[in-house]
């Protein structure tokens, strides 16, 4: 048993969530997590709001809402979206309450009393209509080393290097268009050359443990390639401030968004602690170097959690060339595994707001179920390779592979049980091909086991499908239906009784990716429903400010089925089942594609 740490990308409050997003960090996250908890382990699994920022600024403004307004509301539509995808977190808070803030500043205090934060002057960037800072990436112009046009001021999309604004050939703003002016300013960097050395040993060392994904550590060496000191305050207004002398107070110096927003799997972890009544009891999965850590996301976060966290990680722990020791909260354990995944496309184009080339996870919910989605994105979603969703492809797999497969071979051995027995029967002498089919049923449990907790879902639900395929077969070959009559009243049970036991394995094995369902199918089947235990929205009042509340999501999941075979128990009534997924309708394919932008 180990402790186990499932750190989920904090998603941004600038608006709700589509499926592209939730495909890469929050149902593969969701399902190893589910997956780690029966099979014993302790999981701690934490996230996120990600509140600050200048997309959220943005947002803002165009809403006519104030920043904390804007992510107010936000948070709890993302909230109630997560809690309606079933996505188990331990803890779901957010970057704006006061224990991140503290928790923030205090990791940047102690990498600044390690030396690992040099002051410079740059220039920056403000707009002179507005008098507001202009931040990197609204900017963009003619890159000054490869010479397309349309780089953005943080970067250039066509020969993939880092840029700063002042070095863009023509820079204009984003926003409005007009040319920003240059100031001098103030900022502290992340030394992150003097980490390098730190950096690189981390990696080899998870290179040589040979569990990341291929194109995540090849990445993630590469950037090492190129290592610079990188901003972690910025001119904005909007954030957390900077706990020195000088700079605490200055409303428009706050700390970068990404320097606070990968601190919150720490904050979010103290929170679950403070929340449990031991505030102590995170540092069991930061602090002990035998617990393992996992680190979920689209592969646009990749440099910031193989790069930017473990910096901060090893800066505070006092672990680069500059030395140094941990504050309170003493040497922290640098990621295991970052798990990214790559991106989801929607009917071959980038997902887009503007162009209304996007579904929200909230209106596809609002007409489909969870479970469809989440079926779709372990067999189909963007594991190692770009996917594309498509209405035509998420219809035939619900259909085909959901209905026709798994929900057939429910509805078959619920009603065949029901109707015969009105209870699960016993069995009697079991042929070489019941034996077989439970043996090939039960192995099954390692070889999808290891998989899930690999990051292989695709081939995990690939090869649980395959046996629902095979349990199918036997079932046809059995023809339990043609079983009438006193002198085969024996053998009748005993096929219904293996048809359930295997319906009964399966079910536990597909939970993970399935678990709204799996406690129909256990109802189904007589039992309590609870092999999943669900997430659920709380209101909660902040730790350090009685006067503020705001939606968490969190859950007991300590109920959730132990992964293998538990034996059915004979005479358990059965009565005719519900279908447990609906079938759609073809024309659902032509209703969504009108609904999209064109
Ligand atoms: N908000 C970022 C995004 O949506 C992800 C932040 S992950 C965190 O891309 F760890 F930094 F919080
Ligand atoms: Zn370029």
């Amino acid at each position: 048993m180990s402790k186990v740490l499932s750190s989920v990308a904090w998603p941004y409050a600038n608006g709700p969530r589509h499926i592209g997003h939730v495909a890469g960090f929050g149902v593969p996250s969701d399902v190893f997590s589910r997956y780690m908890r029966m099979a014993g382990h302790d999981v701690l699994m934490v996230s996120g709001t990600d509140e600050h920022g200048t997309p959220i600024l943005i947002a803002a403004d165009e809403a006519g809402l104030s920043p904390q307004e804007l992510a107010d509301k936000n948070h709890r539509l993302i909230a109630e979206d997560l809690v309606a995808l079933g996505i188990s977190y331990d803890l779901y808070t957010r970057t704006t309450t006061r224990n991140h803030h503290q928790v923030v500043q205090e990791m940047f205090l102690g990498v600044y009393e390690n030396g690992y934060f040099v002051e410079q002057t740059t220039y920056g960037a403000i707009s002179p209509s507005t008098g507001r800072t202009l931040p990197d990436r609204y900017i963009e112009g003619t890159c000054p080393i490869c010479g397309a046009d349309g780089a953005r001021g943080d970067q250039c999309d066509n020969c993939g290097n880092q840029l700063d604004p002042h070095d863009l050939v023509n820079p204009r703003s984003k926003i409005n268009g007009e040319t920003p002016e240059f100031i001098e300013t103030q900022h502290f960097f992340l030394d992150l050359p003097a980490l390098a050395e730190a950096l690189t040993a981390w990696l080899d060392e998870r290179e040589a443990s040979g569990t990341w994904r291929p194109n995540v550590i090849r990445f993630s060496q590469n950037i090492l390639k190129e290592i610079r000191p990188r901003a972690m305050t910025r001119d904005i207004d909007w954030g957390i401030a900077v706990p020195l002398e000088g700079w605490v107070d200055n409303p428009s110096k706050k700390l970068y968004v990404w320097f606070d927003a990968v601190i919150g799997y720490l904050s979010a972890s103290i929170e679950w602690a403070r929340r449990s009544g031991d505030p102590e009891a995170w540092r069991a999965w930061w602090n002990d170097p035998e617990a393992l850590s996992y680190y979920f996301m689209g592969k646009d976060n990749i440099t910031f959690h193989s790069q930017i966290w473990p910096a901060e990680l090893l800066a505070y722990s006092g672990k680069g060339d500059k030395g140094g020791s941990p504050r309170e909260y003493g040497v922290l354990n640098l990621p295991t595994e970052v798990v990214s995944s790559e991106f989801l496309t929607m009917e071959g184009k980038k997902f887009s707001s503007s162009k209304r080339v996007v579904i929200y996870v909230r209106d596809l919910l609002s007409r489909y179920q969870p479970d469809a989605f989440r079926y779709f994105v372990a067999a189909a979603g963007p594991e190692n390779q770009d996917a594309d969703f498509t209405w035509s492809e998420f219809v035939r797999r619900t259909n085909d592979e959901l209905v026709a497969g798994w929900g057939n071979l429910v509805s078959r051995t619920a009603t065949l049980v029901a109707k015969n027995f009105g209870e699960i029967p016993p069995a009697g002498e079991l042929t070489e091909a019941d034996a077989t089919i439970l043996a090939r049923v039960e192995d099954a449990f390692t070889t999808v086991g290891d998989l899930i907790g690999s990051h292989r879902q695709k081939a995990a639900i690939g090869e649980a499908m395959k046996v629902v395929a095979d349990v199918n077969k036997y079932v046809t070959d059995a023809e339990p239906w043609k079983l009438k009559g006193d002198e085969v009243r024996d053998p009748l049970a005993t096929v219904l009784h293996v048809m359930t036991q295997c319906v009964a394995d399966l079910n536990v094995m597909l939970s993970p990716f399935l678990p709204f369902s799996a406690n129909a199918v256990d109802a189904a089947l007589g039992g309590a429903g609870d092999v999943q235990p669900m997430p659920a929205l709380e209101e909660a009042t902040d730790l350090d400010d009685p006067t503020r509340a705001y939606p968490i999501i969190t859950g007991d999941y300590t109920g959730a089925r132990a992964w293998g075979r538990t034996p059915i128990v004979v005479g358990t009534p059965v009565s005719k089942p519900a279908p447990v997924f609906t079938k759609l309708d073809t024309a659902v394919v032509d209703e969504e594609l009108d609904r999209l932008g064109d």
